[in-house]
């Protein structure tokens, strides 16, 4: 059976961050929702110049794009082993989409880690956040900087700061998250698959408490 994990929590909750190490660690592949939007606008393709119009005012982009576009990545040979999904599902409605789709893909869920940071926090890591142009590296100028300023350790591209890390977006896409994401801690919490994770210990902390919290799975 495949293994499926979710990363759930708040813009800059350190899901990306955390996300690329599980990935490496659990030998799964790591499908951000975010990544494969920043993608397409990269590419100016029809999806990233719809999905610009949202994330530039830090709105959802609508579900049935979205679930779609999860769908046909999850669908690829590279996935077959499972995914560690992060970014994905946002809403109810997302959510069912995706216990039918791994229903369909033959898995299920199973863990969401729910990555517990302040408000404060949030806003403290967004503003400092720098990421790499060539694969989505992430820094944060205090926090894990970069060896050079403005160059990425791992591929020496250049390190931006993203359009919707502004200080007025970051709001909006909180409260956003408040709005339509927050209930899915409740929803999985009452199915038995959420663990809560203290996102305000150093990065190697968190990542302990994650991969501690991933059921092993007998051969
Ligand atoms: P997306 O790219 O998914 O953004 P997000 O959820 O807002 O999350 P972020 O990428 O901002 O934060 P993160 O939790 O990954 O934190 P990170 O690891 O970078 O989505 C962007 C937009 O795309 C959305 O607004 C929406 O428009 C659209 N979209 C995406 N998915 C969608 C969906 N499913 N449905 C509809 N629309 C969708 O860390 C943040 C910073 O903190 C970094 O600088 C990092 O170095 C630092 N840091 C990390 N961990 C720690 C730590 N433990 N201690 C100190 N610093 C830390």
């Amino acid at each position: 059976m495949p293994t499926y994990v979710v990363l759930l929590g708040a813009p800059g909750a350190g899901k990306g961050t955390q996300a690329k190490r599980l990935s490496q660690a659990l030998g799964l592949p790591h499908i951000s929702s975010g990544d494969i939007f920043r993608e397409n606008l990269k590419n100016q393709t029809e999806l990233g110049e719809l999905a610009r119009q949202y994330m530039e005012r830090g709105e959802l982009v609508p579900d049935d794009v979205t679930i779609a576009m999860i769908r046909e990545r999850l669908s690829r040979p590279d996935c077959a082993p499972g995914a560690i999904l992060d970014g994905f599902p946002r809403t109810p409605a997302q959510a069912e989409a995706l216990d039918k789709m791994l229903h369909d893909f033959g898995g299920q869920m199973d863990v969401v880690l729910y990555i517990k940071v302040s408000q404060q926090a949030l806003i403290d890591r967004l503003a400092g956040r720098w990421m790499c142009r060539a694969h989505g590296h992430i820094y944060h100028e205090r926090y894990n900087p970069p060896k050079q300023p403005g160059i990425c350790d791992v591929d020496g591209s250049e390190l931006y700061q993203r359009d919707d890390d502004k200080a007025e977006t970051v709001k909006h896409r909180i409260e956003v998250y408040q709005r339509q994401t927050a209930p899915l801690i409740a929803y999985y919490r009452e199915r038995g698959l959420l663990v809560d994770v203290d996102g305000e210990q150093p990065i190697d902390a968190v990542t302990a408490a994650l991969l501690a919290a991933v059921p092993q799975r007998a051969e």
